[in-house]
């Protein structure tokens, strides 16, 4: 039984109280080992739907699916006891109508394991908040640059740079806060926008590409660890440099097969100790 490990896993009451009191930190997991590395040091794992273009290497985050999510959340469930894990709705699993979100999200909890549920998009998803958290469901929003509209939007770019977008985006930060969402991630918005947004909510504002003023900052891990290749993002910073120690240990292992020093016989079965 869980009820030992459930106590302390961060809440997602405990997030919405952080605000004004503490930073949150959080990151993106996709897969145990790494989440089982992160848990400890963060309040919040989000398994984003990032995974499709970090992890499965596609251009976009748009061909995942809710199958695939709820596999990643399971993982990271299971291979962690203190972080509150929050699972990404995919592109086309919560946009056609409020009933197919509440399906879709509950196999985000139920098989996923997860938290909660994150969704991107402006008013005009407020309702589906509404109708997730009347059902038991907490949501975290995401505006701003939201990577599911990429075709939309013509690209990955900041958003919120005339008064008039900023305004927009402001609106939609209103409108899922007064749904019920217990945050909102701020992605690539101009960052007096993000400070306004951050001290208008009642709720935390997770800022990536934002403001040092949100309620709590996200990274995507690669990034921060020196696995997304040379170039990061403009927002990020590298942390470590996972890459090249993974790099170095490839070599190092490579090299000890060819010359022959590795395996030896205590890594082999079978094998009669010498007396
Ligand atoms: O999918 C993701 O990883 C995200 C974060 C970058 C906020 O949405």
């Amino acid at each position: 039984m869980s009820v030992h490990s459930q106590a302390k896993r961060v809440t997602v009451p405990q997030l919405v109280a952080a605000k004004g009191e503490r930073k949150i930190a959080a990151l993106t997991a996709y897969i145990a080992p790494i989440a089982r590395l992160l848990d400890e040091a963060v309040d919040m794992l989000l398994v984003g739907d990032s995974t499709a273009m970090v992890g499965y290497a596609m251009p976009d985050t748009l061909s995942i699916t809710v199958e695939m999510m709820a596999a990643h959340s399971a993982a990271v469930v299971r291979a962690t006891r203190h972080a509150c894990v929050i699972a990404d709705m995919p592109f086309g699993s919560y946009q056609q109508s409020p009933a197919q979100a509440f399906a879709n999200a509950a196999t985000l909890l139920s098989a996923g394991g997860a938290s909660g549920v994150k969704l991107e998009g402006g008013q005009a998803l407020a309702d589906t908040t509404l109708f997730l958290v009347e059902r038991g469901i907490p949501v975290l929003a995401h505006v701003g640059l939201m990577p599911q509209y990429v075709n939309t939007m013509g690209g990955f770019k900041a958003q919120g740079m005339t008064e008039a977008a900023a305004r927009r985006i402001m609106d939609d930060a209103r409108a899922h806060a007064q749904a019920g969402a217990f945050g909102v991630v701020l992605e690539g918005i101009s960052e007096p926008l993000a400070r306004e947004i951050t001290a208008a909510l009642p709720i935390p504002t997770i800022g990536i590409g934002a403001s040092p003023a949100c309620d709590g900052q996200i990274l995507v891990t690669e990034d921060i660890l020196g696995l997304s290749g040379e170039r990061i993002p403009k927002f990020a910073r590298r942390f470590a440099d996972a890459g090249q120690v993974i790099q170095q240990a490839a070599r190092d292992y490579a090299q000890s097969v060819r010359e022959e020093t590795f395996p030896t016989l205590t890594h082999c079965f079978g094998v009669r100790s010498e007396q």
